[in-house]
């Protein structure tokens, strides 16, 4: 193989500042080893853009910024990406924000990525494209005549059929994903409606091995749930530790970027039930939610803050007193350092999203806890780490008397049981941590047979232009 060419719409920084958390930690080791290049958007837009990628030397690996217009990054990014997919792929048909200049946008940065991408790599390098933001990406790419093998990961949703449908270009869509040579989704529920969206878009036959047969090419699919370094986190929520001091009082926790498919109005229903029907933990007990702002040039997320605000305000009025604030919010990001202290020493850790590709905090809450005296996850059933975290208590968010009803059980669990459930917890996390996520994806997509140039050639019509390396 050659290199492999990860491409994503957010790139690490140049400097190598910021790494610590999420996709950068996952794919460094893969991209040293095998000598890597990561490509995404610049962090800056231009109005006199680059027509190639401007590259950058880390140590570890190379980055190649992709720049852009502002107008065009707006459209493309708050506009096509977060105002259309993003909202419709959480099941929030009602908040799509249907623009014809913002699939233009859409597809214009893809076209011109691919371009730029097309004049750096060869046949032998592996491209791995990442989420909803760059869905067309191998479909511009191959009708560059590129014959890299390309897979594509989604880490948010796949809705069902009937929501998809509500995306005015979900045709345009469905074939795009069937352009790559692997798709990855986080969870079996999802790959369910991946097939079915194909079948029913495109005619895809699902084969006895579990790939899809489409228009006469397979397309592998599979499901690779997503992790976190787990020794990583465990090791910086002991190493916190053993410098701080344990919060004063039982305390639940909410990490949540300030997104309306994290169901945060809910949970804070769900606490205002508990402390109505369970009033000797009033001043006994208090939530700590952390929601850093995200998107806020967005209708619909100015719309959650507000109401995040209003609910946390009420439920201070009504229950707090001169000594006690139920509710403590914090709109701002924390170091990854204090984050996993303040999980550690929160006996309850709620993560209760209406609808998420998997969620990381649950697994981060998990990797943080003292095995001697751990605290208990109340976790949403539409979160995709429910598929393989059964040990923690499953809630519907849509109910506040379940969540009520689950953080009384979760204050009240006896030391045994608690301890039980976190084994069983941290034990799968520790053998599905986020190296063992990526080495799963990277082995599939090295499997797949890679396109003959020459058939490429011909289907696209581009004899003369099929690049082989
Ligand atoms: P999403 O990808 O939708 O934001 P996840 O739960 O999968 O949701 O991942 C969120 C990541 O962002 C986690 O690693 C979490 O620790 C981090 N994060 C969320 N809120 C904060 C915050 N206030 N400060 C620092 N990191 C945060
Ligand atoms: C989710 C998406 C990512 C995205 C992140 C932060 O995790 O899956 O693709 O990067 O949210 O959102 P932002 O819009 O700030 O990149």
């Amino acid at each position: 193989m050659g290199r492999l060419v990860i491409v994503s719409n957010r790139a690490p920084s140049v400097d190598g500042t910021g790494d610590s958390g999420g996709l950068v930690v996952a794919l460094k080791d893969a991209l040293s080893e095998q000598g890597g290049l990561w490509i995404g958007g610049a962090p800056e837009q231009t109005d006199t853009p680059s027509a190639s990628l401007v590259f950058h030397q880390r140590p570890d690996f190379d980055i190649a910024l992709f720049e852009m217009e502002p107008e065009l990054y707006r459209d493309y990014y708050l506009g096509y990406s977060n105002s259309v997919l993003w909202p419709a792929l959480h099941g929030r048909v009602d908040l799509i924000d249907v623009q014809p200049h913002y699939s233009i946008a859409y597809r214009e940065v893809a076209r011109r990525l691919a371009r730029q991408i097309a004049d750096i790599v060869t046949h032998d390098d592996v491209i791995w494209v990442h989420d909803y933001q760059l869905i067309p990406l191998a479909h511009e790419l191959k009708a560059l005549g590129l014959t890299s093998r390309i897979g594509f990961f989604l880490h948010i949703p796949l809705p069902d059929l009937q929501t998809f449908k509500a995306i005015p270009d979900w045709q345009d869509l469905a074939g795009w994903l069937a352009d790559y040579d692997l798709l990855g989704l986080q969870t079996q529920r999802d790959l369910g409606h991946l097939i079915n969206i194909f079948r029913h878009t495109l005619r895809g036959e699902l084969r006895a091995n579990g790939n899809m047969g489409i228009n006469g090419r397979e397309v592998v699919l599979g499901c690779f749930p997503i992790s976190i370094d787990v020794q990583g986190f465990r090791r910086l929520a002991v190493e916190g530790a053993a410098q701080t001091a344990p919060a004063p009082m039982p305390r639940l926790i909410g990490v949540d970027r300030l997104d309306y498919s994290k169901g945060l109005p809910h949970r804070l229903l769900g606490y205002e039930a508990f402390l109505s029907q369970n009033t000797r933990f009033c001043s006994n007990v208090g939530l700590l939610q952390i929601a850093p702002p995200t998107r806020d040039d967005v209708d619909a997320y100015k719309a959650i803050r507000s109401e995040l605000e209003h609910l946390a305000g009420r439920i201070n009025g009504s229950f707090g007193t001169i000594d006690w604030t139920p509710v403590q919010y914090i709109h701002r990001s924390l170091p990854r350092d204090e984050l996993a202290v303040l999980y550690r020493y929160s006996q309850v850790g709620l993560v209760t999203p209406l609808f998420d590709g998997m969620n990381l905090v649950a697994k981060e809450y998990v990797a943080a806890q003292d095995e001697a005296d751990p605290g208990v996850l109340i976790l949403s059933q539409f979160a995709g780490a429910a598929e393989e975290m059964s040990d923690a208590l499953i809630v519907n968010p849509h109910n506040p008397q379940d969540i009520a009803d689950a953080i009384r059980t979760a204050l009240e669990m006896p030391l045994a049981e608690r301890r039980q459930r976190h084994d069983a917890l941290y034990g799968h996390l520790e053998k599905h941590d986020v190296g063992h996520w990526s080495a799963a994806f990277l082995n599939r997509l090295l499997s797949v047979e890679q396109a003959d140039p020459e058939w490429l050639a011909r289907v696209s019509g581009l004899e003369s232009r099929a690049r082989t390396g």
